[in-house]
């Protein structure tokens, strides 16, 4: 097998897509290796976690720094210390400078709870069963400047059932979160993704 890729996760909060990659890593043949989590708020939860598997963690806050280009230069020099070489986002609820996203273009991907491009932005599920789509889900894309575009990898959709409140939504879709964003890395980590224009060629099946 070729070498595990070494990826860091970048969190703000519970952690569960982070955990779901960490478990996803467990397996001898899977492509990647979790090796740093990086966390902007000392109540990540999942931090606990990171350190209860002896997984490198750091918590680096926005506040320690004097602007955002100081926070992301620190996030960078981290990674880079870590030897690492792709970045997933999962809950990372930081807007990242233009820079940053540019040195990891094509190497930083993202979880964003909606079938993009609808619903980008905060309050995904709220804002789904207000406009009362049937269908709604989970997307796995490359990270660009502006904030839930990028490239899809891949996605997974629910459907919306009648009795659904934005707490019941929002847990089935976490659900197939946590099975498209560890394929997504392993499509990433093993090299099979192509980019044609918009569209990623060469990824696992959306569900
Ligand atoms: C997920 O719904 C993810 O799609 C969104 O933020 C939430 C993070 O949840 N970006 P968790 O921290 O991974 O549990």
């Amino acid at each position: 097998m070729n070498r595990r890729r070494r990826v860091a996760v970048l969190i703000s909060g519970r952690g569960s897509n982070m955990v779901s990659l960490v478990e996803a890593a467990d397996a001898p043949d899977y492509p990647a290796d979790i090796c740093l989590i990086i966390a902007n708020r000392a109540d990540a939860k999942g931090l606990d976690y990171a350190k209860s598997r002896g997984i490198p963690s750091f918590l680096i806050q926005h506040r320690d720094f004097s602007g955002r280009e100081a926070f992301d230069g620190e996030i960078d020099r981290v990674l880079r210390e870590f030897d690492i070489e792709l970045v997933c986002l999962a809950g990372f609820m930081r807007l990242l400078t233009d820079g940053f996203v540019a040195a990891w273009a094509g190497r930083m991907i993202n979880i964003h709870p909606s079938l993009l491009p609808s619903f980008r932005g905060l309050d995904t599920h709220k804002r789904a069963l207000e406009q009362g789509v049937k269908l709604h889900g989970c997307t796995v894309h490359l990270v660009e400047p502006d904030v839930d575009s990028g490239p899809i990898i891949a996605q997974a959709a629910v459907e919306v059932r009648d009795d659904d409140d934005a707490e019941s939504l929002a847990l089935r879709v976490l659900g197939r979160e946590h099975e498209i964003y560890p394929r997504a890395l392993a499509d990433l980590a093993a090299g099979r993704l192509r980019i044609d224009g918009r569209r990623v060629i060469g990824a696992s099946s959306s569900l």
